[in-house]
């Protein structure tokens, strides 16, 4: 029976065959040696293949390949499945912060020996060639090429002081820079240098790409980081005599910069130029309402004893030793500019010895004057009169206003008509106007001042007015009637 019950397993494992028993319906037979299967077993053993044939049909197909386990599995476990995927973007995040790490260390290592500048390329023009250290070309990552040396090569005439300089090709054509500023200034407009310029005695240092950009096809730059080499030569372009050749003029472009502050044009023929970037003074010398600046003060239109401005700022420009002194806002800040574009032409002896003057203030001036005067034997009426010449009546004061200063130089003692000798006076005749002032009591105008010749008392008005005034020779009363 043992055996038996072995054939019957071996029967149903061996499911082909007894599919073929089926098809073909066979009757099960078995051999002559083996015991014959009864009735009843037969039957057992047909029924357990049909069955067994059903459960097998039932089944589908089952894949048992390695990916199909792993689905199957992460389908089962979603957390295993996310977390696996972060850990996937964590190891890409990781090799690209690695590479770029990688990347940045390897450019660490690039070539730090000094640079080999070559002016000229020996054929058209000369060659000349200077080695400059590698930390003073290469400034916070940045090459930088040293201005002046450029000058010497390119013929550009240098103009300027210490801190700021102008290169000039031609009259309209120039690059000015101003030490540690981010910013330069290409024929009148004020541009993004992208990095910290250093202007001193010696060098000059401005990015090298600046440069490259600002300057039109005369020039041709070559650079070589591997060899730490700069060629820069000139183009030139043949004349009527095919053997000689001349340089391409050189001219500067705004056009690949933004433009922050335009030259700013009064007509075609007149045009102001700063020597420092005038960016953050703007606002202040074109006032939004600049007719808030056209407060007039005089003898026939008196402020009054209650008048007093509410912007009032401290100054921070130069001014007499020991006092405080005030302006209004706009005209404070016009002024600081003004005075630092002064000193950056050279003039560093001036200062303000008059700035917003209280009616109380004027009222102590005034009767200081009279008294004076008085005591000289004028009678009160005669001692006034002759006041009236150089000061104003409590009340009347231009000083109320604190839109104007008077100048002195150190080496005035009093204030005097002697400022019109100094350096100032030259520079101020020539360019108060671009910071918004304007010599307010001039010599030729007394008549219609109503005081006599002040070369120290200058007004803030804003620029426009200053310069229609300028333009047109008009004093501030003349100005005001015709507007
Ligand atoms: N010196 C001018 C006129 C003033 O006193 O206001
Ligand atoms: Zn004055």
């Amino acid at each position: 029976m043992k055996k038996k019950d072995k054939d019957i397993k071996n029967d149903i494992e061996n499911i082909e065959d007894v599919e073929t028993v089926e098809e073909q319906n066979e009757e099960v037979t078995v051999s002559e040696e083996e015991v014959p299967l009864n009735d009843e077993e037969l039957l057992m053993l047909k029924r357990s293949v049909r069955e067994d044939r059903k459960k097998r049909r039932r089944l589908t197909h089952y894949d048992n390949s390695d990916k199909a386990k792993f689905w199957r599995f992460t389908k089962r476990n979603k957390i295993f499945s996310v977390i696996c995927v972060l850990l996937a973007v964590l190891i890409i995040a990781l090799s690209t912060l690695g590479t770029v790490f990688l990347v940045r260390k390897i450019r660490a290592r690039e070539n730090k020996s000094d640079f080999t500048i070559i002016f000229g390329d020996g054929k058209y023009t000369e060659k000349s060639t200077y080695t400059a250290k590698y930390e003073d070309l290469m400034r916070d990552g940045i090459l930088h090429i040293d201005m002046y040396k450029l000058a010497e090569y390119a013929d550009l005439t240098v103009t300027g002081t210490k801190t700021s300089v102008k290169f000039t090709s031609n009259k309209d054509n120039y690059l000015r820079f101003e030490n540690a500023s981010t910013e330069a200034i290409i024929n009148g407009s004020s541009v993004e240098v992208g990095s910290a310029t250093v202007v001193n005695a010696e060098n000059c240092y401005v990015p090298y790409d600046f440069l490259t950009k600002a300057v039109g096809d005369a020039l041709k730059f070559t650079l070589d980081r591997d060899t730490n080499t700069i060629k820069i030569a000139r183009r030139v372009h043949a004349t009527d005599d095919d053997d000689v050749f001349e340089p391409v003029e050189i001219l500067f472009y705004t056009d690949n910069f933004t433009v922050i502050v335009a030259m700013h044009q009064v007509t075609d023929e007149y045009k102001y130029e700063y020597p420092l970037t005038a960016k953050p003074y703007i606002s202040a010398m074109d006032p939004e309402d600049p007719s808030e600046y056209l407060l007039l003060a005089n003898k026939q239109t008196p402020l009054g004893e209650a008048y007093a401005p509410t912007d009032l700022v401290k100054l921070t420009c130069k001014t007499a030793t020991g006092r405080e002194m005030f302006l209004r806002k706009d005209a404070a800040d016009a002024l600081y500019f003004m005075m630092m574009c002064m000193q950056a032409d050279g003039i560093n002896d001036t200062y303000v010895t008059s700035a917003y003057r209280s009616y109380a203030y004027q009222v102590d001036l005034w009767n200081r004057y009279v008294d004076q005067h008085m005591s000289e034997g004028m009678t009160r009426e005669q001692a006034e009169e002759m006041a009236l010449t150089y000061s104003a009546r409590p009340g009347t004061s231009e000083h109320q206003t604190g839109l104007c200063i008077d100048f002195m130089t150190t080496s005035m003692t009093e204030l005097d008509e002697s400022f019109e000798n100094s350096q100032a006076f030259a520079w101020l005749k020539d360019n108060a106007h671009k910071y918004g002032f304007v010599l307010r009591y001039p010599a030729d105008k007394v008549g219609t001042t109503g005081y006599k010749y002040e070369p120290w008392h200058y007004r803030f008005v804003g620029r426009e007015a200053a310069t229609e005034m300028y333009l047109s020779n008009f004093c501030f009363e003349e100005y005001l009637k015709v507007n």
